[in-house]
């Protein structure tokens, strides 16, 4: 059985008094089963980690982004190790909006993956097809290629104690979401490509959605059997949408 997961990723979004604003409001809220997380930018996360040590929920900070590189001059980088070193256990790795604006390649994410991993992070890895792939058929080679150079990287046993999310890139802020039965069906592949390697990890692993999940659509995405929960972008940056959609899950 495994446990649900939510996963709010703010993006470029916030500040000190949107954080207040945020955490004010869902703190009061009383704790649901889910595993909960949320991604502010890097500047915040020490914030935001005060603000939950009030919380009765079992929420977490995550990041959504770390270098390749260990330290040294890479200007503007923050290494996995820096995010281990403030205890922010969560990170996304290969959102498509780094694969798409800056240029992340399936090796890039691997060893974001693979670094996140050493440093005892949890990775969130990203995948997803655009539009032009789905409509060529070609979304299962896409998302699997994706997930499979992963997995070359860490292994089956590691990405377990982080996750996979589904996030297909038509999908992502556009207000479409896949329907349950698009979204099962690649989870369910994922699931299966995962299985081939190791079949514990397989029932093991949370793969997730990604891609305009709301309150209104959040409990019938999450009721198909291989969705584990979401990653959630835009309606997460209301504390009620947000903890709707964790109820949901
Ligand atoms: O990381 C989150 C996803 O990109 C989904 O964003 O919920 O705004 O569509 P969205």
């Amino acid at each position: 059985m495994r446990r649900s997961l939510v996963i709010a990723n703010w993006k470029m979004n916030g500040s000190v008094d949107f954080i207040d604003q945020w955490t004010n409001v869902f703190t009061t809220f009383s704790p649901v089963s889910t595993e909960l997380a949320v991604c502010p930018p890097f500047v915040y996360i020490r914030y935001l980690q005060q603000k939950f040590l009030t919380s009765a929920l079992d929420i977490n900070v995550g990041a959504q982004d770390c270098s390749v590189h260990e330290s040294g001059a890479f200007t503007g980088e923050v290494s996995a190790g820096m995010l281990a070193d403030v205890k922010c256990p969560w990170v996304i790795v290969g959102h498509s909006e780094r694969r798409q604006y800056h240029g992340e390649t399936n090796e890039i994410v691997a060893a974001k993956a693979k670094i996140a991993i050493e440093h005892g992070l949890r990775p969130i890895v990203c995948v997803g097809e655009t539009l032009e792939e789905r409509e060529s058929g070609r979304t299962s080679d896409v998302v699997i290629g994706q997930l499979n150079a992963v997995l070359d990287a860490i292994g089956p046993e590691a990405l377990v104690t982080g996750a996979v999310a589904y996030e297909p890139v038509w999908a992502i802020g556009t207000g479409k979401t896949a329907t349950p039965q698009q979204a099962q069906l690649v989870h369910a592949e994922l699931r299966d490509s995962v299985e081939s390697r190791d079949s514990q990890a397989a029932s093991a692993l949370r793969i997730i959605y990604g891609g305009s999940v709301k309150p209104s659509n959040a409990a019938e995405l999450f009721a198909c059997n291989d969705i584990d929960g979401g990653l959630v972008g835009g309606a997460s940056l209301k504390a009620a949408d947000f903890y709707a959609i964790a109820q949901a899950a």
